[in-house]
C-alpha cells in the first residue's frame, strides 16, 4: 500500500479552458502485444510460449517470503545443487534424492515444470568419482547418468545431459577432466544413456561464457552440428548467462544460430552484475530469447539477491527483502510487450485499450499520487502494480495528439496552469481537451516520448529521479531515458 509520507502538500490548480471537446475521432487503432499482459514472470512468459524458471535450494524451502516468490512468479524450477553428481551418488551405486525429490514434488505439486541438473560434470563429483579413471569411471559415470535419469522419469522437461566441457582457452577445445580423458566420445555416450533412461525429457548441452559468438561458442557449435548430423540424441542447447554489467552484441545472433541447427536453446542460469545497465541488461535478454522462436524459456539463477552464489553482485530480479527491482519490471514488460527486438512496448496507440507508462529510466509507472481523484492531484511515478490509477486512456484530440485519461479518477494529465515553464507540474484535470492536456506521442524503439501542445516540453520524472514518488513534470524535450516511457497494454 502507498503511503502519503513523501509528497508535498501543494495545491495544485490547473485553469481550464474551452470545453472544445466535439467531433473526437477515435483512430489509429493498431497495437502490439497479447490481448492480456501477464502480472507475473511465469505467466507472462506463458503468453509468448515460454516457460520463466527459477533455481531454488532445498535448504531454503522454509523461507516463507522465499517461497512465496517461487509460488506466485516463476513456473519452472531447478535444483541449485540438490541434482548434482555429490548430490545424488554421494557413495558409489547408494544414491540419496532425498532433496532433489523434495524439489521436485514441490514444483509438480504446484503445477511447475522442472529442469534438470545436470547429470555429468567435471565439478561437483563424489570423492569416490574424483580418483576414477578410464573404463571404470565410463561405466561408472554412465551408470550414474542412467541411475539417476530413470530416478526421475516422466517428471523433468528439460536435462542438462552435460555441463561445462568446453574449455576457455580460447580454442573452442574440450575441456581436460577425468571424464574427458575417458575419451571424446564421453559427451554423446552420456546424452544416448539419458535418451533411454528417459526418452520424455529434452536433452540439453549447458556451458558458460558461450553468451556470444565466440571461440567456445562456436567449439559447442560445431559439437551440437556434429551431433544432429550423426544423430546423436541432443535437443536443446543452454545458455548459462552469467553476466557482467552488459550482454555481448551478438547474443540474439548466437542463440539464433544454434537453433538454426534444429535445436531448442534456453537461457539457463541467467544473472547480471548490479549497476545502472542492470535492467536494461535482462531486458535485452529478456527480448533475444522472445527474438528466437526456438527459445523455450528463461531461468533465472536464484530469487532474491542474497540467494544468490555471486556474493555482492546483486544480480538476480527481487532484492534481499523479496521487493521487484528495476530489473524485474524490465523483464516483466518485455514479455508482455508485443515485439521481440523493438524495446519492447505498444509502437502505436490504440484508443481503445488501458495502458500502463512504464518509464525507461527508473522502471516505475505513472501514478495518481495516494489513489487520488481530486482535480489536482498530483502525477507521480510508483513501483507499477497494474492499478487503475496507474492505467492510462489514449483519447484522440482530432489533431494528431491525444489526452491520457485515468481509469481511477476520468480526468486527464494536465499542465498545471497552462505554464510553459521548465519543471511546471503535471497534475489531473477534467477533461476540456485544451493544449496543456494535449500530448503528441511520438515511438521510438518501443518506447513513447510525450510532448505538451501549449509547451511544447517533454513529459518526464524530474531529476531522473528512481524513487517512488518521484515527480511528475514537463521539461525541455532532450530524449533523456526519464523522458521515454514503454506503453504496456493491460485492459
Ligand atoms: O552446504 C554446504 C555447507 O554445509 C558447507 O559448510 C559449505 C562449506 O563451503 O558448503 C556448502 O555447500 C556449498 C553449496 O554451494 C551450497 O551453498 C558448496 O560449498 C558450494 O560449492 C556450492 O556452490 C554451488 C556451485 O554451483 C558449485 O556446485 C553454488 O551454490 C551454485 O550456485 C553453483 O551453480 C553453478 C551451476 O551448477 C553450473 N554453472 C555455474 C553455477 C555457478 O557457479
Amino acid at each position: 500500500m502507498r503511503t502519503t509520507s513523501p509528497r508535498r502538500g501543494r495545491m495544485h490548480r490547473a485553469v481550464s479552458l474551452l470545453a472544445t471537446a466535439g467531433l473526437v475521432a477515435t483512430t489509429a487503432l493498431v497495437l502490439a502485444g497479447p490481448a492480456q499482459a501477464g502480472t507475473t514472470l511465469g505467466q507472462s512468459a506463458a503468453e509468448r510460449g515460454r516457460y520463466f524458471g527459477v533455481a531454488i535450494a532445498a535448504g531454503r524451502m522454509s523461507d516463507a517470503t522465499y517461497m512465496g516468490i517461487v509460488d506466485r512468479e516463476f513456473d519452472s524450477v531447478v535444483a541449485e545443487n540438490e541434482m548434482k553428481m555429490d548430490a545424488t551418488e554421494p557413495n558409489r551405486n547408494q544414491f540419496n534424492f532425498t532433496n532433489g525429490d523434495r524439489i521436485v514434488s514441490y514444483a509438480l505439486g504446484k503445477g511447475k515444470k522442472v529442469r534438470g541438473h545436470t547429470l555429468g560434470w567435471h565439478a561437483q563429483q563424489p570423492g569416490w568419482m574424483q580418483n576414477m579413471s578410464g573404463q571404470s569411471l565410463r561405466d561408472a559415470f554412465l551408470n550414474h547418468v542412467t541411475q539417476v535419469a530413470a530416478h526421475y522419469r516422466g517428471k523433468i522437461h528439460s536435462w542438462d545431459v552435460v555441463n561445462e566441457a568446453f574449455a576457455d582457452d580460447g580454442r573452442g577445445s574440450r575441456r581436460d577432466s577425468n571424464l574427458q580423458r575417458t575419451g571424446n566420445d564421453w559427451i554423446e555416450a552420456a546424452f544416448r544413456a539419458a535418451r533411454a533412461a528417459d526418452p520424455g525429457a529434452k536433452l540439453c548441452y549447458n556451458d558458460y561464457n558461450t553468451d556470444g559468438v565466440n571461440a567456445k561458442s562456436t567449439g559447442v557449435y560445431n559439437m551440437v552440428r556434429d551431433f544432429k548430423s550423426r544423430g546423436v540424441p541432443i535437443d536443446c542447447v543452454g545458455f548459462q548467462s552469467h553476466l557482467g554489467t552488459t550482454v555481448p552484441a551478438d547474443y540474439q545472433a548466437n542463440l539464433q544460430r544454434f537453433a538454426d541447427l534444429g535445436v531448442d536453446v534456453q537461457i539457463t542460469e541467467l544473472d547480471i552484475q548490479q549497476g545502472s545497465n542492470q535492467a536494461n541488461a535482462y531486458r535485452q535478454v529478456t527480448q533475444a530469447c522472445l527474438a528466437v522462436s526456438r527459445c523455450t524459456g528463461i531461468t533465472v539463477w536464484g530469487v532474491r539477491d542474497t540467494d544468490s552464489w555471486r556474493t555482492g553482485a546483486n544480480p538476480l530480479l527481487f532484492d534481499g527483502a523479496g521487493n521487484k527491482k528495476a530489473a524485474y519490471t524490465a523483464v516483466l514488460d518485455a514479455l508482455n510487450a508485443g515485439g521481440g527486438n523493438d524495446g519492447g512496448g505498444a509502437t502505436t496507440v490504440d484508443t481503445s485499450a488501458w495502458y500502463v507508462l512504464v518509464n525507461r529510466n527508473s522502471g516505475k509507472a505513472l501514478d495518481v499520487y495516494n489513489l487520488s481523484t481530486a482535480d489536482g492531484a498530483d502525477i507521480v511515478q510508483w513501483a507499477r502494480n497494474n492499478g487503475n490509477q496507474q492505467q492510462w486512456q489514449f483519447v484522440s484530440s482530432g489533431n494528431g495528439t491525444y489526452r491520457l485519461r485515468s481509469r481511477l479518477s476520468s480526468k486527464v494529465l494536465d499542465v498545471s496552469s497552462w505554464s510553459t515553464a521548465n519543471g511546471a507540474e503535471v497534475v489531473q484535470w477534467p477533461d476540456t481537451n485544451g493544449a496543456n492536456q494535449q500530448w503528441s506521442v511520438s515511438i521510438a524503439n518501443g518506447y513513447a516520448s510525450l510532448v505538451n501542445r501549449n509547451s511544447g516540453k517533454a513529459l518526464e520524472v524530474q531529476g531522473a529521479s528512481v524513487a517512488d514518488g518521484g515527480n511528475v513534470v514537463q521539461y525541455t524535450a532532450w530524449n533523456g531515458a526519464n523522458q521515454q516511457w514503454q506503453l504496456v497494454r493491460v485492459g
